[in-house]
């Protein structure tokens, strides 16, 4: 394992103030959301919609890193240039998601084991050959009574640091994401009961495998009163629940955070951010890492909504995206304000 390597491309990704856009959806999910705004679900519309994000003028302003899917990594601008190459030249790191997606866990009903495991050194080595340097897998976990259980938790938890310690061997980043769904009725307390348990199980497994925490990115979600609880938070409560439960089980040694935004509204995920990196503004105040996002709708919606599937919208939509960019890049130094979405 080269670490110096993996620490360098942790460095690009996190510490120049920027986050990364995550666009890396299957070709289901991402064919959901064109349905969504009215769109045809096929390839060229997935390849325009993708085009027109990598090619928003001056994103690389807010964009360290760019996450992909094995359709887009190998797509190519109308003009023939690959994405990737598009991303090189403006200074944005390409990244990949590697799981091949949730499917059911045997022997517990309604929940899922993310898998892709099988053949991923040979896939990984692939996705250096196109460029990419940091990769990304989710494991996901639903909240009821019973869930997660442990043998979820435990499943995925290895998985992830099987995942991660096979892309450090190849020379990539691996974001681990586990997610706790924002569906269903449950209050913040347990929202962030079940994140740092999870989290906790995450991080032995990562321990037991040997994974190098300098070369790891986190990817988490943050602690929220779900959509459907009666009693909801200020961004201010949200910030200091998130950042509670990940001081407790966190490693200070990784190299960054970076949330997802998972279904929050766009301006919402900004303003939680921004709180969080607020709070420790100025000297004396440190956190252990830097917090960043690694956001698909919250930094996509506004883009594909304007966007609809013209190309009249383009250059509008850019700017939505563009927008959207820069206020999560002002919610890094806590200065994002409500007065910015004027
Ligand atoms: O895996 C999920 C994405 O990387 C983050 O998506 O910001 O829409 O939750 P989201």
């Amino acid at each position: 394992m080269n670490v110096q390597a993996l620490v360098e491309t942790t460095r690009k990704l996190m510490d120049g103030g920027r986050g990364l856009l995550a666009m890396d959806e299957s070709p289901a999910t991402c064919n959901k959301r064109l349905l969504a705004a009215g769109i045809p679900q096929t390839e060229a519309a997935r390849r325009a919609y993708r085009a027109l994000m990598v090619t928003t003028p001056a994103l690389n302003d807010s964009i360290s890193g760019v996450i992909l899917h094995d359709e887009t990594i190998r797509q190519k601008t109308t003009g023939g240039i690959p994405f990737v190459n598009i991303l090189r030249d403006a200074d944005i790191l390409a990244g990949i998601k590697v799981d091949t997606g949730a499917r059911a866990l045997a022997l517990h009903p309604g929940e899922t084991i993310t898998e892709g495991l099988d053949g991923l050194r040979g896939r990984l080595a692939d996705y250096f050959g196109l460029g990419a340097r940091f990769a990304k897998w989710r494991a996901v976990f639903t909240v009821t009574e019973a869930a997660p259980s442990r043998g979820c938790i435990a499943a995925n938890a290895h998985a992830l640091a099987r995942y991660a310690a096979l892309c450090q061997e190849a020379g990539i980043v691996p974001i681990v994401e586990p997610e706790v769904l924002m569906d269903g009725a449950h209050t913040r307390e347990t929202c962030g009961k079940v994140t740092e348990d999870v989290l906790r199980c995450v991080f032995e497994n990562l321990h037991s495998q040997s994974v190098c925490l300098e070369g790891m990115i986190l990817k988490p979600n943050m602690v929220l009163p779900r959509s459907a609880c009666p009693e909801q938070a200020t961004d201010d409560e949200v910030a200091d629940a998130t950042l509670m439960h990940l001081r407790r089980a966190v490693p200070a040694a990784i190299a960054g955070i970076a949330f997802l935004s998972g279904g929050q509204p766009a301006e919402r995920a900004t303003a939680r951010l921004n709180a969080m990196n607020a709070r420790f503004r100025g000297p004396g105040a440190r956190l252990p890492w830097p917090l960043s996002f690694s956001f698909a709708r919250a930094l996509q919606h506004p883009a594909l909504e304007i966007w609809r599937g013209e190309d009249a919208n383009v250059a509008l939509a850019q700017r939505a995206l563009l927008h959207r960019a820069a206020c999560n890049r002002a919610a890094l130094r806590g200065e994002y304000s409500q007065s910015m979405e004027a």
